[in-house]
């Protein structure tokens, strides 16, 4: 079964992010992880990145009209974007949001997640493993 990887803004470019926080691989090595993983579950992985708000939510639709599950982490969207949460609202299948960081952990603005509250579920806080865990979640669901 499909599965939709979708990554926000500066998810791209994690070669240049703090490595204490979001560790030492950079976005193809992160894509490549997913897919691994995702095959291990048993989903085969569509991994996308965008720094666009409006990109992100045509992604969303699509994954809507397709009723395809999604894995999301909106980045620093999460914490501020109503628009990208109305798009994760008209999901029809399972999504989960993921943080690679504890977004709790950290400063008080990533403390709020205006995604949290449209999703089956939020995994943050274990690096890449945040979506292994989450295609593990995603497989007991579906
Ligand atoms: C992030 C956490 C967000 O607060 C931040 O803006 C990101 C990445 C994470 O994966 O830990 O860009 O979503």
């Amino acid at each position: 079964m499909k599965v939709l990887v979708l990554n926000g803004p500066n998810l791209g470019r994690l070669d240049l992010r703090n490595s204490a926080i979001y560790g030492d691989m950079d976005f193809a090595a992160l894509a490549d992880f997913i897919r691994k993983s995702a095959t291990e579950s048993g989903f085969d992985a569509d991994v996308r990145q965008s720094d666009s708000e409006t990109q992100l939510i045509s992604w969303l639709h699509e994954a809507a009209d397709a009723k395809t599950p999604v894995i999301f982490n909106p980045a620093a969207f999460t914490h501020y974007s109503y628009a990208i949460r109305d798009a994760v609202d008209m999901l029809k299948a399972p999504v989960i949001e993921v943080h690679l960081s504890n977004p709790l952990s950290r400063e008080e603005f990533r403390h709020t997640s205006v995604i949290s509250g449209v999703v089956h579920g939020t995994i943050g806080g274990f690096g890449p493993d945040s979506y292994r865990l989450a295609l593990i979640a995603l497989k007991a669901l579906i």
